[in-house]
């Protein structure tokens, strides 16, 4: 029994899982999610999980350190940056409508060993982005409830450098209460999604409509500070292209736009989580590219537009960190709105942990339905049709990370993940053109091969500008997963025991 013909059938660690036997798993009545989702809610999904901690937070610490006002081009790289990818994402995800993401479309194209490397990448991804949004929501929180008299004690505050070493209890709570969420199931949290999303992009507007009349054209001057000398950083903090080649460290300048992009490349991330959904769309090969490019567009015009605003509101050496948006109105004497905004980034950074989390359960499903990871965890709940297991498993890690975390070595991390898989993703097109053409796309990448390679480019030069240290603590984790994959997934893997059944067969 072969269960591959044609250009597909390669052995080992190269093995690929075709894109019909990955719609076909979906239709095992065990392991199947089910098929609610329109184009509008996959759109709101979008928009729900890429606006957060990215604009509301990472704003004010780029354009301080590394960009001023000019932190709105630093959007527009990063936007950029994500629409080529987006744009391969959706081929990819209109021809293999099945939960996973980037990991499924590896598994059918580049075969099984890419496709572990590209799922344990988004392990990474999903699990920290999580971690990351649950800290920053607790810190405008607790600058909430600070504003009515209470006070969390500093040891259940988080880690940071005044009290030192913390435990964030709220972040730790959110995210428990998120996975009861998602184990009672898929519609109840797109419903409860709908509407934080409405609150977080009303008060997104806010900050652009009511901030334009306190802009003053004084502090657009100098709109590309120019390049200082980094003061005390390390070889290790600086970004790997300034030290491959050599440059003394430096902020602001026209580089310091890419090594901003590269920051806030974290708002942007969470449209891939839209492909997550592929295998729970009514009308995947329709639905799913017009939500990913049409919560990626929505989000980029509201990015420049609020770090044109903001910078022009205060003095970008002015900005501060923790919350620069409500922080500039105060700023300009109008705290009533910065307390608005404050209870939106409070609502909305919710949605974006509820999402991410959602995706990080759906690759893990998809992980362990394949038998990479042990098959137990991808059993869906009699009831509520949810992966129960693996949803409670992550939900439980995560919150105990998000507990202990640092909250911005920790999203750089998460960026190098994510563009990591933007590059395999790319590549992914131009192969599965090439061994599958005859395959319906609802969707087609333009300009092929070119696109798909400057997506790959892209995605590289925005990872060269992230810091040397990251690299090493993001090479850790893959080499870590490489010894995973032999030690487990490699003996367990579904396609593999198929495999082997052929050859006894034969
Ligand atoms: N894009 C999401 C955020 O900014 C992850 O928080």
């Amino acid at each position: 029994m072969s269960t591959e013909t044609g250009p597909e059938s390669r052995a080992g660690a190269f093995r690929t899982k075709s894109v019909e036997q990955s719609i076909r798993d979906t239709e095992e009545p065990e392991h199947a999610l089910k098929k609610s989702l329109s184009a509008l809610d996959l759109t709101v999904f979008g928009v729900g999980v890429i606006i957060g901690t990215g604009i509301f937070v990472l704003t004010g610490a780029v354009a301080k350190e590394n960009a001023g006002p000019a932190t709105a081009l630093a959007f527009v790289v990063a936007g950029v940056v994500c629409g080529l990818a987006a744009l391969c994402y959706a081929e990819f995800a209109s021809t293999v409508p099945v939960a996973g993401s980037a990991y499924t479309f590896a598994y059918a194209s580049l075969g099984e060993l890419p496709a572990w490397i590209i799922g344990w990448d988004l392990v990474l991804e999903f699990a920290l982005g999580t971690a990351v949004v649950a800290v920053g929501w607790s810190g405008y929180l607790r600058s909430l409830i600070d504003n009515v008299g209470w006070h969390l004690p500093a040891a259940l505050s988080g880690t940071n450098d005044v009290t030192g070493f913390g435990f964030d209890l709220l972040a730790f709570l959110l995210v428990l209460a998120l996975t009861v969420v998602l184990v009672i199931g898929m519609k109840l949290s797109a419903r409860v999604t709908s509407l934080i999303v409405a609150i977080k992009v009303a008060v997104v507007l806010i900050v652009i409509v009511a901030g334009s009349f306190f802009v003053k054209a004084s502090n657009y001057d100098p709109f590309i500070p120019p390049s200082v000398q980094a003061a005390g950083e390390s070889g290790l903090q600086q970004p790997l292209i300034q030290a491959l080649f050599g440059y003394a460290p430096t902020n602001f300048g026209v580089m310091g736009i890419f090594t901003a992009a590269s920051v806030v490349f974290f708002a942007f991330i969470g449209f891939d989580v839209v492909a997550t959904a592929a295998e729970e769309t009514k009308l995947p090969q329709r639905d799913m590219p017009r939500g990913i490019i049409g919560s990626l567009f929505i989000c980029t015009v509201l990015y420049v537009a609020v770090s044109i605003v903001v910078t022009g509101m205060q003095k970008y050496t002015d900005l501060s960190i923790d919350a620069p948006l409500a922080d500039a109105f105060k700023a300009t004497g109008h705290p009533w709105y910065a307390g608005v905004i404050s209870f939106g980034a409070v609502i909305g950074l919710m949605s974006v942990c509820l999402i991410l989390l959602l995706g990080q359960t759906r690759v893990f499903f998809a992980m362990s339905r394949d038998g990479l990871l042990p098959r137990f965890f991808s059993l869906t709940h009699p009831r509520f049709r949810t992966p129960y297991r693996a949803t409670v498993l992550l939900g439980v890690a995560i919150a105990i990370i998000a507990g202990f975390t640092n909250i911005e070595e920790l999203a750089v991390l998460v960026n190098i993940g994510t563009l990591f898989a933007f590059v395999v993703v790319a590549l992914g097109v131009l192969i599965l053109r090439r061994t599958r053409p005859d395959l319906p796309r609802a969707f087609r990448t333009p300009l092929v091969p070119w696109l798909p390679i400057a997506s790959v480019a892209a995605s590289l030069w925005l990872m060269l500008n992230l810091p040397t240290e990251t690299w090493l603590r993001f090479g850790a984790w893959m080499v870590l997963g490489v010894v995973v994959y032999y030690a487990y997934g490699r003996r367990h893997s579904r396609v593999g025991r198929d495999e082997r059944g052929g050859d006894l067969s034969a």
